[in-house]
This record gives C-alpha cells, sequence and structure tokens, in this order.
C-alpha cells in the first residue's frame, strides 16, 4: 500500500519538499518531506508511528533507536531523506498476527520496564544484537544497549529480558 504524507515542521515558506520511499515494517510508504526532517519526525508525525521516541537532543538516549536494513540507528540523528530506498523497522513492527516478539515477551515476563519510555529502542537495539549474536553473555548484552539510556529500572531487568528472549528464539 502506498500512501503520501506532506510532512512540515512549521510554516517554511518556499523550502522544497522531496519525496522519500521507505519501506516501514514491510509496508511501502511514499512521504513528501523537507530535507532537513528528522527520521524521528518523519516516523512520528508523518507516519503517526509514535513508539519511537525521543529523549534527548545530543544523541546519547536511544530511546529513538529503530533499525534501518537491520541496524540499530538513532532516527534523531538521521535525516528523513537519508531513509529514501532503505527498510525501517519500529516497535509497531515487533509483533507478528501470531503474537508478542519474544523480545516483547521478555520484557514483559522479567519485568525490564517501568515507564516504558526507553523500551521500544531498548527491544530495538537487542534485535540488532540478536539477529547477529543468538547467545550473547550478559556482558554483550549490556554492551549492545550502553547507548540506550534508562531513567526506571537499574538496567537489570532489561539485561534479564534479553537473555530470557535470546534462549525463547534459540528454543523456537
Ligand atoms: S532522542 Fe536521544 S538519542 Fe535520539
Ligand atoms: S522504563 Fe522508564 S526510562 Fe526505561
Amino acid at each position: 500500500m502506498t500512501s503520501v504524507h506532506e510532512i512540515r515542521e512549521e510554516a517554511t515558506g518556499d523550502v522544497p519538499v522531496r519525496r522519500v520511499t521507505v519501506t516501514v515494517n514491510g509496508e511501502r510508504r511514499v512521504v513528501e518531506c523537507e530535507p532537513r526532517l528528522l527520521l524521528v519526525h518523519l516516523l512520528r508525525q508523518g507516519l503517526r508511528l509514535t513508539g519511537t521516541h525521543m529523549g534527548c537532543d545530543t544523541t546519547n538516549c536511544g530511546a529513538c533507536t529503530v533499525l534501518v536494513d537491520g541496524r540499530a540507528v538513532k532516527s534523531c540523528t538521521m535525516l528523513g531523506v537519508q531513509a529514501d530506498g532503505h527498510e525501517v523497522t519500529t516497535v509497531e513492527g515487533l509483533a507478528t498476527e501470531s503474537g508478542l516478539h519474544p523480545l516483547q515477551e521478555g520484557f514483559r515476563e522479567e519485568h525490564g520496564l517501568q515507564c516504558g519510555f526507553c523500551t521500544p529502542g531498548m527491544m530495538l537495539s537487542a534485535k540488532a544484537l540478536l539477529d547477529e549474536n543468538p547467545e550473547p553473555s550478559e556482558e554483550d548484552v549490556r554492551w549492545a544497549l550502553s547507548g540506550n539510556l534508562c531513567r526506571c529500572t537499574g538496567y537489570q531487568n532489561i539485561v534479564k529480558s534479553v537473555l530470557w528472549a535470546a534462549a525463547e528464539l534459540r528454543s523456537e
């Protein structure tokens, strides 16, 4: 399905828009946006995928993490036009019709979230890790999530959640 949105952050006069074609969670989307628009805003405002959050303006918190062609990327530090022709996965794309993704199950089982603000980014960074390394150590998980900040959990249960998901994925 194809959809066209025009995204302007505010009245900006004559700034030209660019057409961007991006596959988001398996669906081809076409948007028209200003070249300066950040990918995080394209996702949140343009496509209404508001699971991707913004927790800072200096690229340190990781709340905006999505997968671009399978790699974990901080979408606040990438322009929407740079996603042209690429595949993006957001948290809304993790669950399938048959149920939650094992990472989502793991965060629930092991109490890996409280306020939930960091959770989408955490799960996507964790997915990038597990896709590459199905049997990570605790240290591997902590290192892979070192670009994702959480104010609530103290991280311990997040690590347990990811290890739970890794074990679940290996048993499937
Ligand atoms: S919003 Fe903090 S790293 Fe992107
Ligand atoms: S659960 Fe609140 S910031 Fe992580």
